[in-house]
């Protein structure tokens, strides 16, 4: 390993998605500022979001609607004051956004007037998700690094990956709170240490934990793990959203293709041309995400395919190609044509809807330590995150957690003992195929045994295959030098095993989460909350 630099700051954010970029552009500048990401600050899932933000600024529209929308997706399990705390900022977030710059789509209303845009995704009954086209969150990234970039007080720390939490307890201290992090700068294979007043993870969630996934590989939860070895609880991790519609091709990496285009009049249709999604929800193709994705894994394993259909040909082709431009090209250079007929997906996941217990200003269990956007839990999405939502608790998070930082003046003085990583006991590996093998049978074991459907059997195999797995990595990680691939691993077989601890807990089906053994939801609703040994009430 090469030299070891050690640095404090006010707030450290690990994590530039829309979680992480609002909340640092909500901090005042007289605070010093270390954004830390793993690669380039734009590659995100964040900057891959397509369909758009759910807000309600339509006069048709109301908070109580969009309210009671995300209250049915979420099957019972949402709380309700996080939902009201956050539909009830869309209307300022978006003014937020405009404002920035943010340039979304508008047309001519009747009376002649320019307005937003505004289309439609499952579990809404009303047009209410604004977008830049298909690429909404390339808009709403871009324009906030633009913002971030004018500013001084922010070091931005690319190619850097955390590695663990600092705390107090670790320190030999009488508090919990968190001190710092430990990081690996990716391009130089040297570890660092920073010391802060505050730190906030803003490292979104954990979808490669399964083979197939709509998320770019920033998504290995590597938020989550560090969280629950601080000793953090983490709650309903059962609940993996799996996206209906990828684009089901060998070289495709499981494109996203957005519910928008269902908001739109696409219709999903068997291999022989058949709709099928009547026979599921009277909302058909509208129906929340959990239903839709079960719906066709349904299908798929009743006619033996291994894909179906989405079809969007009837509408007219200017419109197809002016709203969904990006779409339309990435599918016609895998050879289909949204304008001329139907093209093949399949589900994959999409969603981490469980994640680090916070409260509506970001705090976790941990002094000091906030969690924001996809790797917290805050309540609002319960058992199946309502489409858009996403983005939108990203950014209104973001804003709270930034003003909770400034009224949680630091109590602690600034400490200096914090002890350099430690590589002296470890040694290069030359048996990197051990890591890949591990990799490629966690991810495939949990797409198999912990995927859209489950039953008791499979998950009892997926724990004990886990539990073997994360001996070997733990062994592994404790002879070995740390890269990129060892430390999401391990993360990765952290989360697994959590996902699988929840999902066991459960002893119904609701929403995301179906149990072939119990397939009745139980009268009263239970968060899944699960405490680590280390947790300090
Ligand atoms: P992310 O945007 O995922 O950012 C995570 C950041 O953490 C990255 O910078 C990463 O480098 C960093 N990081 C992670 N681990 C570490 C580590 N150990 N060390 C250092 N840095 C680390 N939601 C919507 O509401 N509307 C949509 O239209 C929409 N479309 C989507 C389309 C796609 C293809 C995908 C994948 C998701 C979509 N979602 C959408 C979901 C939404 O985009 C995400 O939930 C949201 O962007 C998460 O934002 P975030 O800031 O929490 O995390
Ligand atoms: C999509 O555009 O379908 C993704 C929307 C979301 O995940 O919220």
């Amino acid at each position: 390993m090469n030299k070891h630099m050690k640095a404090h700051y006010d707030v450290v954010i690990i994590g530039s998605g829309a979680a992480g970029l609002t909340l640092a552009l909500h901090l005042p500048n007289h605070l010093s500022v270390a954004m830390i990401c793993k690669e380039s600050p734009l590659e995100s899932s964040s900057y891959y979001a397509q369909g758009g933000v759910a807000a309600v600024l339509d006069e048709y529209d109301s908070i109580q609607a969009h309210v009671d929308d995300t209250l049915i997706a979420g099957d019972g399990l949402c709380d309700l004051d996080a939902v009201s705390f956050v539909v009830e900022q869309s209307p300022s977030i978006i003014d937020w956004l405009v404002d920035l710059g943010v340039d979304f789509d508008t047309r001519v209303s009747k009376s002649g007037r320019a307005e937003f845009h505004l289309t439609q995704e499952g579990g809404h009954r009303h047009r209410r998700v604004i977008h830049a086209a298909d690429a909404t969150g390339r808009e709403i990234t871009e324009r906030l690094s633009d913002a971030l970039g004018r500013r001084s007080n922010t070091d931005f720390l690319t190619n850097h990956i955390a590695i663990d939490l600092i705390t107090g307890n670790q320190l030999g201290e009488s508090n919990k709170a968190v001190r710092g992090v430990y990081t690996l700068d990716l391009n130089t294979l040297s570890a660092h240490t920073f010391s802060c007043n505050h730190l906030v993870l803003a490292t979104g969630g954990a979808s490669k934990v399964y083979l197939y996934t709509s998320n770019p590989d920033t998504a290995s939860g590597d938020g989550i793990a560090m969280a629950w070895r601080a000793g953090c609880r983490v709650a309903n991790l059962e609940f993996n959203q799996f996206h209906p519609t990828c684009l089901y091709h060998p070289s495709a990496r499981s494109y996203l293709i957005s519910e928008a285009l269902r908001g739109e009049g696409a219709r999903l249709l068997l291999p022989d041309g058949a709709p099928f999604m009547q026979k599921f929800d009277d909302r058909g193709e509208l129906a929340s995400r959990d239903i839709v994705a079960r719906a066709i894994d349904f299908e798929m394993k009743r006619l033996g395919c291994d894909h179906v259909l989405l079809d969007i040909s009837h509408e007219p082709s200017d419109k197809i190609r002016q709203h969904f431009p990006n779409i339309y090209e990435k599918c016609l250079a895998h050879g289909f044509d949204l304008t001329q007929g139907p093209i093949p997906i399949v589900p994959a996941a999409h969603y981490t809807c469980g994640g680090v217990v916070t409260d509506l200003a970001g705090r976790t269990d941990i002094q000091n330590l906030y969690a924001i956007g996809e790797v917290s839990y805050t309540g609002l999405h319960g058992a199946n995150r309502m489409a858009s939502n996403s983005l939108l608790e990203c950014m209104v998070f973001g804003r709270s957690t930034a003003a909770a930082i400034l009224g949680d003046r630091p109590t602690l003085p600034t400490t200096n003992d914090i002890p350099a990583w430690d590589a002296s006991q470890v040694s290069r590996s030359s048996e990197d195929i051990l890591l890949a093998h591990n990799w490629d049978e966690l991810r495939r074991l949990m797409w198999d045994y912990v995927g859209i459907v489950r039953s008791n059997r499979r998950l009892l195999r997926a724990q004990r295959r886990i539990q073997l797995l994360q001996q070997e990595i733990n062994d592994y990680y404790a002879h070995h030098t740390v890269n990129r691939d060892l430390l999401e691993l391990r993360n990765l077989a952290q989360v697994a095993e959590l996902i699988v601890r929840s999902a066991l807990s459960r002893k119904e089906s609701r929403g995301l989460h179906f149990n072939v053994d119990y397939p009745e939801a139980m009268e009263t609703a239970e968060t899944t909350i699960l405490t680590p040994s280390n947790y300090m009430p």
